[in-house]
């Protein structure tokens, strides 16, 4: 399968902290990829690089077959960024920012563009307010839609639903899944094992500067030795204890 995405011996270091230490992942075409770590592992240092914010020490990564080192122009012409803080201008209205991205990305109808994006996340109503008024959900929705105006075709999610609530974080799953099946190449990191599980092909963890695991998650799930059943006492859940009363008024 073609790959949106090849990395090979990356290395980093900030100054003497050696954070990266030779990191090697691919990423096909039209894949949902996951980059795993707990904080401090190195995730937003690996998207920096992919997308040419930061430059590496030693390796080779290419993004879209453009090499980050020696064609990075390319590379930002086939990306975009949904960094790990709200990049959202809160002086203009959420569709003033998308129309913004849309000049800024010389696209011929910056307004059509911005209906078109507002209308597919859900925020038309909301649309001429500020985003200071926006829920947190709203926000990381406007800063999706802000980084698909132009529809590149790899885009780097960083966290993208840290913060949120499980309805909102539903919301974003759902909107990834679906930029996934339309073609686009979308690589995310996570904390979360369970937003791993709901939309990655691929899942690979980052610990101590390496790749420590990689593969589906029927791979990863094989990693490790089959639990053993126990017998364990079950305690009554608050609904069970909450039923038997509501149960046991009622017969009397
Ligand atoms: N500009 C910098 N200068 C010095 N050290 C840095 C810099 N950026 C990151 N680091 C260090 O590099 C390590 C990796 O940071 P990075 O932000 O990539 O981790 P992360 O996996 O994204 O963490 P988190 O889950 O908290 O977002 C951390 O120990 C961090 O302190
Ligand atoms: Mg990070």
């Amino acid at each position: 399968m073609e790959k949106a995405i090849m990395v090979k011996g990356l290395q980093k270091s900030y100054k003497q902290h050696h954070v990266l230490k030779g990191v090697d992942f691919e990423v096909s075409k039209g894949s949902i990829f996951a980059l795993l770590g707990s904080n401090g592992a190195g995730k937003t240092t690996v998207v920096k690089i992919l997308s040419t914010l930061l430059k590496p020490d030693s390796g080779t990564v290419t993004v879209n077959g453009f090499d980050v080192a020696s064609k990075p122009g390319q590379v930002r012409q086939s990306i975009s960024l949904t960094g790990q803080f709200a990049a959202v201008d809160e002086i203009l209205t959420g569709r003033e920012n998308l129309i913004m991205i849309a000049r800024l990305r010389h696209l011929a109808n910056p307004r059509q563009v911005a209906d078109d994006l507002l209308k597919r996340f859900g925020l038309t109503d909301a649309a001429d307010r500020k985003p200071s008024t926006y829920s947190g959900g709203m926000r990381r929705r406007l800063d999706i839609a802000l980084s698909l105006v132009g529809s590149p075709p790899v885009l780097f999610l960083d966290e993208p639903t840290t913060g949120l609530d499980p309805e909102a974080r539903i919301e974003v799953w759902k909107i990834v899944k679906e930029l996934a099946d339309g073609g686009t190449t979308v690589f995310l990191t996570t904390q979360y094992l369970e937003e791993a599980e709901q939309l990655a092909g691929q899942i690979a963890i980052l610990h101590e500067g390496r790749i420590i695991a990689s593969g589906t998650l029927a791979e990863l799930k094989q990693l490790f030795p089959k639990a053993q059943v126990e017998y364990v006492e079950k305690q009554p859940t608050l609904e069970e204890i909450f039923l038997a009363i509501i149960g046991h008024k009622e017969a009397m």
